[in-house]
């Protein structure tokens, strides 16, 4: 049976169209979803246009499981899931049970869809950083998918948080989600700062490391500016405490932290970031709005059921 997803296309607009696929068959490992939303992360819609034609794109999805695993594991048919993996952006996908969670009814599937991969890295990132408690964390591109969920999870552990984004347009809400200070770009900031979650790449990168502590770490996540960083000579040296910076590209294994989010979700205790939600057949509308950062958070976009596709 073929079902439809969202395909590369190099001549669509965003190199993006909804086309025909034959339904996943699925490893022993594997369950099969039906997903009903998928959300989008820059990353792959940046690079859409260099994969080859006819991949299925996305990473994020929540729907409900129509085939359980073969060998076993992971949740049973029928289960409300959220699910991070290749080819996401499907009526069907198939993923590892490894990299699901369950979506208690209180969640709106809709809202899981917006967490795995923002969700997850700004968890890694910010368990990589160590303890923040008590600590002044700096989150740049804190506007974003990754920075709105950062912001949310660095104050939950007790930092002092700083976020960083490009207008005060781009900076409202991010207090309510727990932003002691926000900031449009970092030459406002003068006291250092003991970590740093770098969305943005460029002169941000420069900066954010000049004002990092000795004995500071910067988790390198993303470089949405696709600036260079010129570094001026001797300022990677620093007198006392060595300070570090981390890259990041760990989203294996992701379930148990899918867990977590999911529970942060139904406690309350962390907040979807849905900043653009419409039919998939909008994708490139939405994608538009990501690149020209209008949107803030995530982009969550609703899968039509196979009938009605
Ligand atoms: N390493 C990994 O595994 C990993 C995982 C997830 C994401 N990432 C990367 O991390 C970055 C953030 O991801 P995200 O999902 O949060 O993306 P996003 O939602 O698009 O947010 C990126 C933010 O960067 C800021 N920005 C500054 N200059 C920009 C420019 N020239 N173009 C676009 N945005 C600009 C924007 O904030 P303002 O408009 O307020 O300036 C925007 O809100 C991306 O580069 C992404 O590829 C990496």
């Amino acid at each position: 049976m073929n079902v439809r997803a969202i395909v590369v296309d190099p001549g669509a607009p965003a190199s993006l169209r909804i086309g025909e696929v034959p339904e996943p068959e699925p490893e022993a490992g594997q369950a099969v979803v039906e997903v009903r939303h998928a959300s989008v992360n820059f990353g792959e819609v940046r690079y859409a246009g260099h994969q080859p034609p006819g991949t299925v794109l996305g990473y994020d999805a929540a729907g409900v499981v129509v085939r359980a695993a073969a060998d076993g594991s992971g949740p049973a048919r029928g289960s409300r899931v959220v699910a991070f993996g290749p080819g996401a952006w499907s009526q069907r996908a198939a993923f590892a049970t490894g990299d699901l969670a369950e979506v208690p009814e209180s969640v709106a599937l809709a809202d899981a869809a917006s967490l795995p991969l923002a969700g997850i890295t700004a968890l890694r990132t910010l368990r990589a950083a160590g303890s923040v408690l008590g600590r002044r964390v700096l989150i740049t591109g804190a506007s974003g998918g990754v920075g709105r969920t950062a912001v949310q999870l660095a104050r939950r552990a007790g930092a002092y948080v700083i976020a960083s984004v490009g207008s005060p347009a781009r900076g409202e809400g991010l207090a309510a989600l727990g932003a002691d200070e926000v900031v449009i770009g970092l030459d406002s900031i003068t006291d250092p700062v003991d970590v740093v979650l770098e969305n943005v790449g460029g002169s941000h990168l420069v900066r954010a490391w000049e004002l990092l502590k000795p004995g500071g770490n910067l988790q390198s996540i993303g470089w949405a500016s696709g600036e260079p960083a010129v570094f001026p000579p001797n300022s990677i040296f620093t007198l006392g405490a060595a300070k570090s910076l981390n890259s990041f590209g760990d989203a294996t294994r992701v379930g148990p932290d899918l867990v977590t989010l999911i529970r942060l979700v139904e406690r309350g205790e962390l907040s979807p970031e849905v900043g653009w939600r419409g039919p998939w057949g909008r994708v490139a509308e939405a994608v538009e709005a990501l690149f020209g950062r209008r949107v803030p958070g995530k982009i969550v976009l609703d899968v039509p059921p196979l009938e009605e596709a």
